[in-house]
Order: C-alpha cells, then structure tokens, then sequence
C-alpha cells in the first residue's frame, strides 16, 4: 500500500515537473517571445529528429523556419537562430566588453573538449588560440610556399602517371602539409597507393558524429568506455575519434621522448615549440595537444580538399569558366616548372574568383554556429537576446541570399571579379568572423591558391586544351548533386549515395 502511494506520488510530481516544464518553456522563458514552432519550444527531441533521426536536416527545416517566422526564430527550447548576413558580424564579434562564450551543448559535439576549437571559456581559449597563432600568421605561411608547392607537384605528378592508364579517381585530395608542419613529417597520402583514403574517411567518419554527440552525449561516453572492436561496431563514427586521439598522442609521445634524449633542441615544428612552451604543466599534456592535434589535421584538410573539390567539379562542368582560368594561368606562368610567388598567384583575379567561389559554395562549417553574451543582451531589431542564451547563424544562409550572391547556387567567379568596390568579401563567411574565426585560414587560402593553379596549370579538360598541358580530366559520372549539400554534419554532405567528385584522367 505505501509502496503504491510512493509510486502514484512519483507519477504525480513527473507530471507536475512536465507541466510546469512547458509552460515554463511556452510562456515564461525569457526567449518565449520569439516567433517559431511551439514544439521546437517544448523540447529538444524536434532538433533530435531532424538532426539525428533524419540525419543532418535540420539546417533545411531552420531554412523553412525562417520563410514562415521571419529572420529571428526559436529553433529549441534555448537557442536563437537568425538568417540575416547583415547581421553575421555583429554576432561573432567580440570585444572585452562585449564578450561571447561558445555554448557548451555545441562544443559536446565537436568532440574535442580540450582543443581551441572546443575550449568553451573565452578567456582559456583566447590562451590556447595565442600559442598557436604565429605558426598561422601571413608570415609564416609565406615560408611554407616550397612546401605546399613540392605537395602540390607531388599530387599533379601522381595524376600524369594515372592519365596512361585512363583511370578515374575521386578527387578528394588534401595537400597534407598540415602534418609536416605540426610533427615535422608529411603523411605522405598523396604518394600512397589509391591515395590512402584511410585519413580523410575516419576524420570524416568523426566529423559527422557531431550531430549525434551534439544530441546524445552520454553514447561518446559509453563509447569511451568499451574495447575498441565492440565501440566500433556499435559506433564507427565516435570510434573514429578515439581512434585519431590516440594516434596523435603517439606522436605528441614520440617528440617528448626525442626531446628528452637531445641535449639541444633545433627542431622547430609546432608540437616541439608547444611543448617547449612556458605554457601550464597541464596545457602541455600529452593528452590535451593530442586534441588540437586531432583539431589541426581535421581542420586543416578536410576543409581545404572540400574547397579545392567544389572548385574542380565547377570548373570541369563548364568549360567556359575552365578556359577563362586556363588562359590567366598561361599568361602569368609561362613556365610551369618555375614557382610562382604566393603574391603573384593572389594578383590573379579570375583564380580569386574561382577560390572564393569554392569557398562560398564550400561552406566550411556548413552548421550553424552559436555564441553566447556573457556581458550585453543581444539586440537584433527589436528584439533583445539576453545573455546567456544561445544565438546562432549558418554561412550557408548567407551563401545563399539572393539580393548579395544571385543565382547563388551557380559558380559565377565573375560575381568577385566584377565586384569592383569590395563590398562582397563581407558576406564571404566560410571561416567565420570575430576572435574564434578560423586560425588557419592563411594557410588555407595559400594551398588553395598554389592547389588550383599547380593543377589547372598543366592539366585541361577534353574540351579545353592547353598548349603545354600534360594531361587532361573529365569528370565522370558525378553531378551537381556530388557537390551540393544535401545533409549537414557539421561538414556539408553531399547527397546519399555519392561516390565523390570523379574524374577520368587522359592524355
Ligand atoms: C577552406 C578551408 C577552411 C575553412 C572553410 C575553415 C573554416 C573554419 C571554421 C568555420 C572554423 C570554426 C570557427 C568558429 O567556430 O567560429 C574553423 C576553425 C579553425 N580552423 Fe579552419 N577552415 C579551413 C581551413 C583550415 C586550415 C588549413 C587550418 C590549419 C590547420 C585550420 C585550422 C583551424 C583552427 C585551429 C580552428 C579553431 C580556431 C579557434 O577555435 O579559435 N582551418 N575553421
């Protein structure tokens, strides 16, 4: 008998809990005001479904969400998602009076809490970002030319070879100078045989298990917890991330070791000056580096092969745009073999255009991306945000906005060429703005640039032929929708089924 009163009471307060739960939600939070769906309002299972059951929608039904609601919408009981480029930023600005935190809940499914990118508290991030920041620095990138441009013929001299053969490959390629600069050592997947795409498939394996960890953290947890070979059958995609962390917390070791032996230390790679750093004892763990290096080879390749993809399925698909950029690139490299200068290649319009145009289709981080006031409510219109509450925008909203980018889902490298006042480059936020923009993107721009032009130098397409080229490529049996975001994990993801950006490689 008490034991069934215990019961009914328990029934009786999660009821109550419920209620009071939803109407908290419905009428007395303090972003209850803000137009959007009442369920979304109520509970997160509305993102769940879009965004785990129906994998990576969610951005599409934020999209549909806007054109009912208006600019500003409630997308969860917290978050506040706005679709306005106007106002892109002065919400990732962030200044010492006006200071933005990430949101926790995000920085879960990034899955590498201890890295930059994860670091939650502004300040501690701003200390972290600040010892890896020089290594990115214009400067500094300048210096890696050679080394971007001997990865860059490495990869046009493995696609000669193939042209013999006629073979079709997928073009995904990094020009992986990301891990010879942090560990000194190049992954060497550009010489490897079919190209290795072991690396690229298991960080984009764990790049697309942000929605789930995002949603359902405690499976990372149980996953961590597991042998290897059952947490990879139950979850190949957060294995993945265990996977790569141990494998650069073998590296990370490896140095600390050599470092340990060699009485005087010359070696200059990033991880060598970070551990030699007066950072913390526990900033230099082998544990936590680990996490900015998952963060760095993560970062630093898929984004940039994705960019460099988009841009080459474009410039096969028509070959208007491929002679326009064919022509530039013989006029201002009349010798192939010689190197050209990074300000050179920067000089070019029409291959700026053809990278900004990679770039803007490309995305980056095709998610949204939230931060939080910590000192100023958030005022957008009429409304105000107050702090502490989430507030989000997506690059792709801003891609996409007909009245700056028309016809913006076609390539129209001319819309940058022709843009003679420069106003466009401030809608171009792949990378993001503010103090937690991308810190690579110096690096980025330079591969892109010394990428595209080492390929498109000396390789045409069957129906645009260069007088020195060696080799053409066709794109076979991949369409738009190879390339157009059909899910969004963080990464854009292409429609079901692709096989990725192919080409045929001839004489
Ligand atoms: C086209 C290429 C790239 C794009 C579009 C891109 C985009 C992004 C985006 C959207 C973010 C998140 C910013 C935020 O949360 O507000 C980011 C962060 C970051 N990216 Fe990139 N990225 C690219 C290439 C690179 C490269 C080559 C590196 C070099 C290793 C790199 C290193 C980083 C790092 C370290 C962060 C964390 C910054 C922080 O939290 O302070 N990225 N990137």
């Amino acid at each position: 008998m008490l034991q069934m009163s215990l019961v009914q009471g328990s029934a009786v307060l999660a009821v109550l809990y419920i209620v009071f739960g939803v109407i908290y939600r419905l009428y007395l939070s303090p972003i209850s005001k803000i137009p959007g769906p009442k369920v979304a309002a109520v509970t997160r299972l509305y993102e769940l479904y879009h965004d785990v059951i129906n994998y990576g929608r969610y951005y599409f039904k934020i999209t549909d969400l806007h054109k009912q609601y208006g600019p500003i919408v409630r997308i969860s009981p917290y978050e506040v998602h706005i679709s306005d480029p106007d106002f892109y930023d002065t919400l990732y600005a962030s200044t010492s009076t006006n200071r933005k935190d990430r949101w926790g809940w995000y920085a879960a499914g990034l899955g590498i809490p201890n890295s930059t990118l994860g670091t939650v508290e502004q300040g501690l991030h701003r200390r972290r970002r600040a010892a890896m920041s020089p290594f990115f620095s214009k400067q500094n990138v300048q210096k890696l030319q050679p080394t971007i441009k001997e990865r860059a013929n490495m990869l046009v001299s493995r696609l000669e070879k193939l042209c013999n053969s006629g073979e079709v490959v997928v073009m995904s390629h990094e020009i992986d100078v990301v891990m010879q600069y942090c560990f000194g050592k190049s992954d060497h997947r550009l010489e490897a045989e079919g190209f290795d795409p072991s690396f690229h498939k298991t960080s984009f394996s764990a790049g697309t298990a942000g929605n789930l960890m995002r949603n359902m953290n405690w499976i990372m947890k149980l996953t961590k917890s597991l042998p290897e070979s059952i947490s990879m059958k139950m979850s190949p995609e957060m294995s993945s991330f265990i996977i790569l962390k141990r494998e650069r917390m073998d590296q990370i070791e490896k140095i600390r070791n050599q470092m340990a032996e060699k009485s005087e230390e010359t070696d200059t790679t990033m991880f060598h000056t970070l551990l030699r750093s007066d950072l913390p004892e526990s900033e230099r763990s082998t544990s936590r580096l680990a996490e900015e290096a998952v963060l760095l080879a993560g970062a630093g390749t898929h984004t940039t092969s994705w960019t460099l993809s988009v841009a080459l399925y474009h410039l096969l698909a028509d070959p208007k745009i491929l002679k326009k950029l064919k022509d530039e690139l013989e006029n201002a490299i009349p010798d192939p073999n010689e190197s050209t200068p990074l300000p050179k290649l920067e000089s070019l319009p029409y291959l700026t255009g053809v990278i900004k145009e990679g770039i803007r289709l490309g995305y980056g981080n095709a998610s949204r991306i939230p931060r939080i006031a910590l000192d100023k409510p958030i005022k957008y219109q009429d409304w105000e945000i107050p702090v502490g509450v989430p507030v989000s925008m997506a690059a792709p909203d801003v891609h996409h906005n007909e009245q700056i980018f028309p016809e913006s889902y076609a390539f129209h490298p001319e819309r940058w060429t022709e843009d003679t006042t420069g106003q466009l480059d401030k809608y171009l936020v792949s990378f993001t703005k503010g103090p937690r923009n991308c810190l690579g993107l110096n690096l980025a721009w330079a591969e892109l640039y010394i990428g595209l032009s080492t390929i498109f130098r000396v390789f045409g397409s069957v129906a645009v032929r260069g007088s020195s080229d060696i080799g053409v490529m066709d794109l076979f049996e991949t369409d738009i929708g190879d390339v157009e975001m059909y899910r969004d994990a963080l990464f854009p993801i292409a429609k079901d089924g692709t096989k990725g950006i192919r080409v045929r490689l001839s004489k």
